[in-house]
């Protein structure tokens, strides 16, 4: 990627996009560029308009964007540019920016154009690579201001977010839990992280027995992965983070079998693919804080070696566990993952992120996540992140009133209070139980927003929703 002041468009061939403003009311002063006259009547910079011309060998695609646009819907404009009007796309792009542009608008415009480049057809003989993805791919930016920090800051994100929709559409009998600990391992390498996975025999010396009722009855042994990314120049007051994310790779239920939405349950790991999304991401920008993930991955699965309901197991933390449900798999494993991240690690600040529960998706639909936290500093800057990018979250009560919710009989604790109601709290209030009163934990629950609808596909597939919000946060720190 170069740039280059708007002058040298002259010697430009292949396709140019200009993003454009409307400016005018009822438009009567036409929009000229580059010798060209676009009739005001035909096009005026109306958002999820576009107009196509063509002059000395080079397509002219002007994209309008309305009055105001906020960050999500410009990169949602600029996806649908790279992903539908692809034949229209050369090798040889020129992406004119206008001086009355902002670095953010440079970033989501980048992001979307690398992020329309994704074919959900991974499996399709026909299968065809885009334009963008050829080797002779060339992108210029034209513009009298240099937003070339921006725009490669924008195709560091979609970079990882393309990562995350691979890990979360590929189905469960490709992404198992060894396929996501030699993603990390091989991303560590690429990306500077480190990386140790617990296999089956190290997370029972390890004593997770959480982690490990959850995944005995899969066929794929469990994998319980932990990155470590520390900046490479030394830094003063490092602030330390860690993140927990759940990787369930299918959900069947357990022997408390799904009766209805199992077949979308490969999603049940995009917490998980939201953490490695952003391990990958924090490392690209080489971002000056120390962050420790935990990634416990495992199948849930039904077999003769299963979990049982009424089952009383042991978790890292010491603590007792009544199975009640063993559906209520993803708050198990993240009990372990959280006690095992604040005992060997102790960081300042913990976020976990999970498809946890229906109930989350009963309260909210698919417009935003659940948060879950004590701690007012990180709850503000993880919303004013989200806000700022389209990831939204709005908060739940942990309050104590919803504690006799996991008292158990016979244990610690129980994994479901058995009652239809109140379920994201109530898995929150588990979570709150091993987090050892850590004073800036948060919990986000993403069942709603993790896989989802949307123009660029007939089926429900994976939004990346997480690793943009991760990083961010953590960049706000
Ligand atoms: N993975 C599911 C939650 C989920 C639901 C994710 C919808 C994505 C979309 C979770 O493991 C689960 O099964 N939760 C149960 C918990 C219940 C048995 C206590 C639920 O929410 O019904
Ligand atoms: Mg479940
Ligand atoms: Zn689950």
């Amino acid at each position: 990627m170069t740039t280059s002041t708007l002058q040298n468009l002259d010697n430009f061939s292949g396709t140019i996009i200009i993003p454009v403003f409307e400016t005018y009311e009822k438009s009567i002063i036409p929009i000229t560029f580059d010798g060209l006259e676009i009739p005001a009547k035909v096009f005026f910079g109306k958002k999820d308009t576009h107009y196509l011309a063509e002059q000395n060998n080079s397509i002219y695609l002007f994209v309008g964007l309305g009055k105001t646009i906020d960050y999500k819907s410009l990169k949602t404009v600029f996806r649908s540019i790279s992903a539908k009007q692809k034949e229209k796309l050369s090798t040889n792009v020129a992406l004119v920016l206008a001086e009355n542009l902002n670095e953010n608008q440079v970033e989501a415009m980048l992001s979307g154009l690398f992020l329309g480049t994704y074919d959900l057809g991974h499996f399709k003989l026909d299968k065809k690579t885009h334009p963008f993805l050829e080797p002779d791919f060339n992108l210029k930016l034209f513009s009298e201001k240099d937003f070339l920090a921006a725009a490669k800051k924008g195709i560091k994100i979609a970079k990882a977010q393309l990562e995350t929709y691979n890990l979360v559409d590929l189905p469960p009998n490709i992404v198992n839990p060894k396929y996501l600990a030699k993603w990390a391992q091989d991303k560590g390498k690429k990306y500077g992280f480190e990386v140790e996975v617990l296999n089956f025999e190290a997370a029972k010396i390890a004593k997770l027995g959480a982690f490990l009722a959850v995944g005995k009855g899969s066929e794929n042994e469990p994998q319980f992965v932990i990155m470590t990314y520390t900046p490479k120049e030394n830094i003063t007051n490092l602030k330390h983070i860690g993140l927990v994310g759940k990787g369930i790779t299918f959900d069947t239920g357990g022997l408390n079998i799904k009766t209805a939405g199992m077949l979308h349950m490969k999603c049940d790991m995009a917490g998980g693919a939201a953490v490695f999304g952003a391990m990958q991401l924090i490392a690209d920008l080489q971002l000056p804080v120390k962050v420790t993930a935990i990634v416990p991955c495992a199948e849930n699965s039904v077999d003769a070696k299963s979990f049982l309901p009424s089952d009383v197991i042991h978790s890292y933390s010491g603590h007792s566990i009544e199975i009640i449900d063993t559906d209520a798999e993803g708050r198990l494993i993240l009990a372990d993952g959280l006690s095992y991240l604040i005992t060997n690690y102790k960081p300042e600040y913990i976020v976990d992120i999970a498809t946890l529960t229906g109930s989350s998706v009963g309260t909210f639909g698919y417009e935003c996540g659940a948060l879950f936290t004590n701690n007012e500093e990180i709850s503000k800057k993880l919303q004013l992140s989200g806000d700022a990018i389209g990831e939204r979250l709005w908060p739940l009560p942990l309050w104590d009133a919803y504690k006799s919710d996991i008292e158990s009989d016979i244990a610690d604790v129980k994994n479901y209070s058995g009652k239809p109601v109140a379920g994201a709290i109530s898995a929150a209030k588990f979570l709150e139980y091993f987090t050892q009163e850590h004073k800036a934990w948060a919990h986000l629950d993403i069942a709603g927003v993790a896989f989802g609808d949307d123009e660029f596909a007939k089926s429900k597939h994976a939004t990346a929703y997480g690793v943009h919000l991760l990083t961010k946060f953590i960049e706000n720190l």
